[in-house]
């Protein structure tokens, strides 16, 4: 068939030009969201007496066929078509005459375009926020197992001091929430519809943009139509917003890869999340950890594409602005299948409590707590407190004992005010409680950080 939209090109365009122009193969993704946008301005054009009634029905009866064909596979693509918002307004002039031909008054190919990618992009954030939902619940779950589970926290990849391991899960509930809130904010943000914008100036047919935007759920019109057929932000938030994601979900899977290694072995990933080597039978890899943390590079450099696609562009549409669609649908479908398979792979692990436990007995946990203890009970000033306890662990490790099994003697060795009080400030799990300011480490301050993110998820 010929082409819909034959204006002052008159030549039939050479088929390289087609494949280059087209986005048809990686737009017709949004064809629900077109439909959607073709029925509220046509609903619009009749409540204005644009159009008729009965054009209105023929319109409606049109579109929702297409939409079957589409669903059912029988829909045919041509590539000459260029993108899908003239793939459907051809087919629908084929079904329905010049009914077909009218629904493009007061509309550009500049605002409709503008106004799917928004669509997919506010579907797509809500789809971000449900499965980090889902995600925040598991972690939680395993949060309330582990109130009492020790491990050495650390800093440096060094043992510093002792936590637990709910601590170290509800580290990860917050940056999850802060993303959650991230995505909530850019919904929010690009609640505002941009159809009846047209071309970049508006139009000189009566149309109604309230009516529109409330049709299509949103909360008003944007305000300035030549900023609105240029405005990709919302497009730039949402791939922002699952780079910031993915940053954290690259830094617990950093963790996961770590943590089943026979080095540190705090946990053991499933059989069901573990792959083998071709070569070496005994070996169980953590791929999915590992293919986690290699696609953040990926939705980065969307990120960067889109920001640089955009840079240049004087206003209002320019043909650049095509590129914008293909990285956030990779972003978007990178981002669900990470957030699944995260949430499985956590879900079925095993966490080895004992082994935990055993590794908090290297690297002199308590270091800090008999410093402090030194302040408290015998005034010395802190520093010196540091440098006597530097000099007791050195001793500890000639002697090849950790802090926490020193002898009392010889604390009071190097202090005669030191008592007996001082093993209980040695032991492990007393200096982990000792942490018990806000938002600390002790297990009653990670049971009151348990309890905010439960109330916070039952409302978000
Ligand atoms: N396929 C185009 C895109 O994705 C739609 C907008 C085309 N507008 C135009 N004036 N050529 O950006």
């Amino acid at each position: 068939m010929a082409k819909l939209a034959t204006g002052r090109v008159l030549t039939k365009s050479s088929a390289l030009l087609d494949e280059f122009n087209a986005s048809l193969p990686f737009d017709k993704v949004l064809y629900q969201e077109d439909i959607k946008g073709s029925l509220a301005h046509a609903q619009m054009l009749e409540s204005q007496g644009i159009i008729t009634t009965e054009e209105l029905l023929k319109i409606k009866e049109g579109l929702e066929q297409i939409s079957s064909e589409i669903e059912a596979g029988s829909f045919v693509f041509d590539i000459s078509d260029e993108d899908i918002h003239m793939a459907i307004e051809k087919r629908l002039t084929e079904m329905i005459g010049d009914a077909g031909k009218k629904l493009h008054t007061a509309r550009s190919r500049n605002d409709q375009v503008a106004l799917d990618f928004r669509l997919f992009v506010q579907k797509s954030n809500r789809q971000m926020i449900e499965l980090l939902r889902k995600l925040e619940r598991v972690l939680l779950r395993i949060a309330k197992d582990h109130t009492e589970t020790m491990l050495p926290g650390m800093t440096h990849l060094q043992h510093a001091q002792p936590i637990n391991f709910a601590y170290h899960m509800l580290a990860y509930m917050s940056m999850f929430k802060r993303d959650i809130e991230r995505f909530e904010s850019s919904y929010e943000r690009a609640d505002l519809s941009p159809i009846g914008c047209a071309a970049l100036a508006g139009t000189p047919h009566p149309i109604d943009r309230q009516k529109t935007s409330k049709l299509l759920g949103f909360k008003e019109p944007t305000i300035n139509c030549l900023d609105t057929v240029s405005d990709r932000d919302f497009a730039l938030e949402i791939l922002f917003n699952i780079s910031v994601m993915m940053t954290h979900i690259s830094r617990l899977s950093e963790e996961l890869i770590l943590w089943s290694s026979s080095e540190f072995n705090f946990v053991s990933l499933s059989d069901d999340y573990s792959t083998s080597s071709s070569i070496m039978p005994q070996k169980k890899n953590p791929d999915v950890p590992e293919l986690l943390r290699g696609k953040t590079g990926r939705v980065y450099g969307n990120l960067i594409s889109l920001l640089t696609v955009l840079k240049g562009l004087p206003l209002a549409y320019n043909k650049d602005m095509q590129e914008d669609k293909e990285g956030v649908f990779d972003s978007v479908e990178t981002a669900r299948i990470s957030l699944e398979i995260l949430r499985e792979a956590l879900d079925t692990m095993t966490i080895n409590v004992a082994r935990m436990e055993e590794a908090c007995k290297v690297g002199h946990l308590s270091a800090t707590d008999l410093a402090d203890y030194l302040v408290q009970k015998c005034q010395i000033p802190f520093r010196d407190a540091y440098k006597l306890t530097g000099r007791l662990v050195a001793e500890c490790e000639e002697k090849g004992i950790d802090l926490s099994e020193i002898s009392l003697e010889e604390l009071q060795h190097v202090d005669r005010r030191i008592e007996a009080d001082v093993l209980e400030h040695l032991d492990l799990r007393s200096s982990m409680n000792a942490r018990d300011s806000y938002g600390g480490t002790a297990t009653n301050r990670a049971k009151e950080q348990i309890a905010y993110f439960e109330g916070w998820l039952e409302n978000v």
